[in-house]
């Protein structure tokens, strides 16, 4: 499928003032075929800007944020009194390890650290994310030339686009994906190539040459967007996976850019989860490929805002001439504290967190089996992807839709709509495993009462 960033005169759809139901029953009405809906970042036909809308044309043509009518229904199930089990963010509700907040704590008193920060990473902080390379993936990088500090993960991924593409280059994202990818590189005006992937190669992108969607992707294509541990399928990639995308991202002319935001999340062996820098003839200083970290999820620091991203240092030096044009890095105290955390990535905290997890995954992969749904247990990473059960009156899995709008209604139970994901995965659906076992176990037991 492909899609343009805004050029001509395409717009909004806007719903501020619908009510959940109709914003959910206007967004699946809204495309072809019947079943999708616009997947983030496909563009959406409207008529020309109206006096009072002064978003730009670039904005417009965004879809609107699908995620917003889920988030208007909870708070009216939330305001009816019911107990909303919130089972739609990929928000970690463990608290950040206490060093790092006493870290944070020490470093914010000391007023050096209360100027602007240093731009691409403090020393401290690009040696420990060099060292977690190092120790991590065996991975061996010059802390100046090849990383740059990231206020998360999300602000590298959003500002690489503008950085690296022309307008009408070609950015290849694989999905179902986090959404940021294609946003961001059709804000850039990049034309913009969803490449399915499905359950039958779990989820991971077909790159043999028999792929057709590849292929027509690859020429005029000039960025490739990796995510493995995947959002939202959870599934991992290998370094033969891994260095199969490089090699044909070198052969193409492709930058290749990876997002490694679950890294310490995994199930198995840390070996489960690599670096493709560390792929077998992955070479950091010929290959164009950055690789995307983020303390988010492996410290519950999703509201501290910091990551790195580390690669090829003419890719790196794009992103951080990106960013001097937006940002002034993450604050000095919080980087840090951040160097600490990176440093005690073997914490056995970190191990009690993946248990943790591994027990909620256990849980709510057999509640969803109960009740019908086809998956496959995650790999990594903090959500299961499943197929929605079946709709006894048309013998079809349901539409995602109606089924997060049934589980909120019926059950008081939030999950997310596969198509804010992939315009293919309609019958597909979302479930953090971001709450605790209790709730979670609640969660399975109140949709075990549901008919679908
Ligand atoms: C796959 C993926 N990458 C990146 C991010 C961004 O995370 P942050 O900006 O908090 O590092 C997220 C957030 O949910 C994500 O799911």
């Amino acid at each position: 499928m492909v899609e343009r960033g805004r050029t001509g005169n395409n717009g909004p759809m806007t719903m501020s003032s619908q009510s959940a139901s109709s914003q959910i029953a206007s967004i699946q009405t809204s495309t072809a075929p019947a079943g999708a809906v616009p997947a983030p970042g496909a563009i959406v036909q409207a008529t020309a800007r109206g006096p009072d809308d002064v978003r730009s044309d670039r904005l417009r043509g965004l879809p609107p944020f699908l995620f917003n009518a889920i988030d208007e229904k909870k708070r009216a199930a939330i305001a009816a009194g019911k107990d909303v089990i919130n089972l739609g963010v990929g928000d970690p509700d463990r608290p950040t390890p206490a060093f790092v907040i006493d870290a944070l704590a020490k470093a914010a008193a000391i007023p050096a650290n209360h100027q602007y920060p240093d731009c691409y990473g403090t020393q401290r902080f690009l040696h420990a994310a060099a060292a977690f390379m190092d120790r991590r993936f065996g991975v061996s990088v010059d802390p100046k030339r090849h990383i740059c500090a990231t206020i998360g993960g999300k602000d590298g991924i959003s500002h690489l686009p503008l950085g690296v593409l022309n307008p009408g280059e070609g950015a290849i994202v694989f999905t179902p994906a986090y959404p940021v990818y294609a946003q961001a590189s059709l804000l850039a005006g990049a034309t913009l190539h969803r490449v399915q992937c499905d359950a039958q190669h779990r989820w991971r992108p077909d790159l043999s040459p028999g792929n057709e969607a590849l292929n027509a992707a690859l020429p005029g294509s000039r960025l490739m967007w990796l995510n493995f541990p995947g959002n939202p399928t959870g599934a991992c990639a290998d370094v033969g996976l891994l260095a199969a995308a490089a090699n044909l991202c070198r052969q193409q002319g492709l930058i290749l850019a990876s997002d490694l935001a679950y890294s310490e999340v995994y199930f198995d062996a840390p070996a489960s989860v690599p670096s493709l820098l560390q792929a077998p003839g992955v070479d950091i200083e010929r290959d164009a490929v950055i690789e995307f970290h983020s303390l988010s999820k492996t410290f519950n620091m999703t509201g501290w805002r910091l990551g790195f991203a580390v690669g090829n240092e003419r890719v790196i030096k794009a992103l951080k001439q990106t960013k001097d044009n937006y940002d002034s890095g993450p604050f000095n105290a919080i980087q840090d504290a951040g160097a600490l955390a990176l440093e005690r990535f073997d914490d056995p905290l970190l191990a009690e967190m993946r248990s943790e997890y591994a027990r909620r995954r256990d849980i709510a992969v057999a509640g969803l089996r109960a009740i019908g749904c086809e998956l496959t247990p995650p790999e990594a990473g903090i959500f299961v992807w499943a197929r929605c059960p079946i709709d006894t009156t048309t013998g079809k899995p349901m539409n995602s839709w109606r089924f997060v709008e049934k589980l909120i209604d019926e059950a008081g139970v939030v999950t997310v709509p596969g198509a804010g994901f992939a315009d293919t995965a309609h019958d597909w659906f979302r479930l953090s495993l971001t709450r605790q076992t209790d709730r979670l176990a609640e969660a399975m037991t109140r949709l075990a009462t549901l008919r679908f």
